[in-house]
C-alpha cells in the first residue's frame, strides 16, 4: 500500500491491535481549536486529545521549535546530553520546587520513575521493610504493569499475572482512610491533585493538606501525579501552587508537550541522589526534539496573561454549560480546576456519558468521557472565547438529541 492511498476506518480493524474503539472519523488537520476530517468536516475541539494539545494544534511556536531543532539534531540517547533537554530542566527548575529533573516519554513511564525513586530512596535511607506504596481509588497512573496496578481500578491490571507487591488503595478525600493504611512501612503516597479518568474529583485543601502532614509523620515522600493538570491546565503552572502544600515528588507529562510525547520526573536533590547512575533509563527520555517543544510550551503557557485567561475561560466554559444545564437539567454538577471540567450526569443520565460524546461529535465538536456518568472538558488553554461559545453552541444541540431521546 503507497503512503498516497486513502485509508480508511475499516483498516483499523483489519490491522490495528483492538485494544482501542477509535471513533468512525478520521481527522487529518488540525489548527487552533478546529479541526477537520478526511471530509473535511470541521470540528470544535473541546478535548485536546484528552487533556494534551495545551496549545491547540499546530501553535506557531511549537510548529518553530520542532521545525527548528528537526533540521539540527534529533537524538543522542542518554550517552550525552543535549542542549534542548538542558534548557527544559533549567526552566523546570527554575519555575517550581524541584531541582533535578528526570525526562520520559510518557505520563506512565514519568510516574514508573517516581514509584521506583520512591522504592530505591525508602530502602537506602530506612531499609527493606519500607515498601507500600499508597494511592487511592479511582486513580489512573498510567499503563505500565506497576503504574496500572498503582491505580485505583483493578479492573485496568487484572487479568495480566502477578501483579507488583506491596500496593495499597485508600479512598480518595477521606484522610481516615489514609491513616488506617500510612506506617512506618509507607515509601510514598502519590496523588492526583483533580483526579482525572477517575470522574474530574478535585481534592479538598484539607485532604491535600493532611496528606502532607501524614507524610511527614511516616517519613513517606509525597508524589503529585500532574500529568493531567500540569502546566497551565489548572491555572497554576502546576495544580500544587494553589494550595500550601509542596510535593516531593511531581510527575508532569500531556500538556507538557503540546501533543508531541514527553514526560518528566521533578524532585528535590536529596531524593534524586538515590537514582545513581544506571538504576534507571530510557532510550528516548531526553530526547532534544520534545525537549525543544516543551520548552517553547511552557514559555508560552508559564505567562500571566495566559494563566490568568485559563481562569476566565473556565469561567466562560461553567456560565455556558449552567445555561444549558438550565434548560435541560442533564448534570448534577460541574467540577474540576481551571480548563478540567467534569459535567457530572444527572441519575436520569447516569451511565450514558457515552451518548453525550457521540452527539457531540455528530454537531462536530469534540467532547470527553471521564468514567460513563461524566462529560469531560480539556481544552487548548488559549481557545479562543469565539470557539468556546460555538462549541457550545454545538454542545446544546447534542444535549437536547439525549435529553429528547
Ligand atoms: C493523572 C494521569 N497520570 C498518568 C497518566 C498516563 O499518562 P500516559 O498515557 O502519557 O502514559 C494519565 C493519562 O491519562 C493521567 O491522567
Amino acid at each position: 500500500m503507497s503512503a498516497a492511498l486513502p485509508v480508511t476506518r475499516a483498516l483499523f480493524d483489519e490491522v490495528m491491535v483492538p485494544n482501542y474503539a477509535p471513533a468512525p472519523i478520521i481527522p487529518v488537520r488540525g489548527q487552533g481549536s478546529r479541526v477537520w476530517d478526511q471530509d473535511d468536516r470541521e470540528y470544535v475541539d473541546f478535548a485536546g486529545g484528552i487533556a494534551v494539545s495545551s496549545l491547540g494544534h499546530c501553535h506557531p511556536a511549537l510548529v518553530n521549535a520542532l521545525t527548528e531543532q528537526a533540521g539540527k539534531l534529533w537524538h543522542l540517547s542518554n550517552v550525552m546530553t543535549n542542549e534542548p533537554a538542558l534548557r527544559l530542566a533549567k526552566q523546570l527548575v527554575d519555575n517550581t520546587f524541584a531541582e533535578k529533573v528526570y525526562f520520559a516519554n510518557s505520563g506512565a513511564e514519568a510516574n514508573e520513575a517516581a514509584l521506583k525513586l520512591a522504592r530505591r530512596w525508602a530502602l537506602e535511607k530506612f531499609g527493606a521493610h519500607k515498601q507500600d506504596i499508597i494511592s487511592f481509588g479511582k486513580s489512573f497512573h498510567g499503563r505500565t504493569f506497576f503504574t496500572v496496578t498503582v491505580g485505583g481500578q483493578a479492573a485496568y491490571s487484572d487479568g495480566f499475572g502477578p501483579k507488583p507487591a506491596a500496593i495499597l488503595h485508600a479512598e480518595y478525600n477521606n484522610l481516615d482512610s489514609l491513616k488506617a493504611l500510612i506506617s512506618d512501612n509507607t515509601c510514598a503516597v502519590i496523588m492526583e491533585p483533580v483526579q482525572g479518568e477517575g470522574g474530574i474529583i478535585p481534592a479538598t485543601a484539607e485532604f491535600i493538606a493532611g496528606v502532607r502532614e501524614l507524610c511527614n509523620q511516616h517519613n513517606a515522600l509525597l508524589i503529585f501525579d500532574e500529568v493531567q493538570t500540569g502546566v497551565g491546565r489548572s491555572g497554576k503552572l502546576y495544580a500544587y501552587m494553589h494550595t500550601p502544600v509542596v510535593p516531593d515528588i511531581l510527575t508532569s507529562a500531556k500538556s507538557l508537550g503540546g501533543g508531541f510525547p514527553i514526560g518528566a520526573m521533578l524532585t528535590t536533590t536529596e531524593i534524586a541522589s538515590h537514582l545513581k547512575v544506571g538504576t534507571h533509563g530510557s532510550t528516548y527520555g531526553g530526547n532534544p526534539l520534545g525537549c525543544a517543544v516543551a520548552y517553547a510550551a511552557i514559555e508560552t503557557i508559564n505567562q500571566p496573561d495566559v494563566l490568568s485567561g485559563v481562569l476566565a475561560k473556565e469561567a466562560l466554559f461553567r456560565a455556558e454549560l449552567a445555561k444549558i444545564n438550565a434548560k435541560y437539567g442533564v448534570f448534577s454538577e460541574v467540577r474540576g480546576q481551571g480548563l478540567l471540567l467534569g459535567a457530572a450526569l444527572a441519575d436520569a443520565y447516569k451511565g450514558r456519558s457515552r451518548d453525550f460524546l457521540l452527539a457531540a461529535a455528530a454537531e462536530g465538536l469534540f467532547v470527553l468521557m471521564a468514567g460513563y456518568d461524566v462529560v469531560r472538558f480539556a481544552p487548548s488553554l488559549v481557545i479562543p472565547d469565539a470557539d468556546i461559545i460555538e462549541g457550545m453552541a454545538r454542545f446544546e444541540r447534542a444535549v437536547a438529541k439525549v435529553a429528547q431521546g
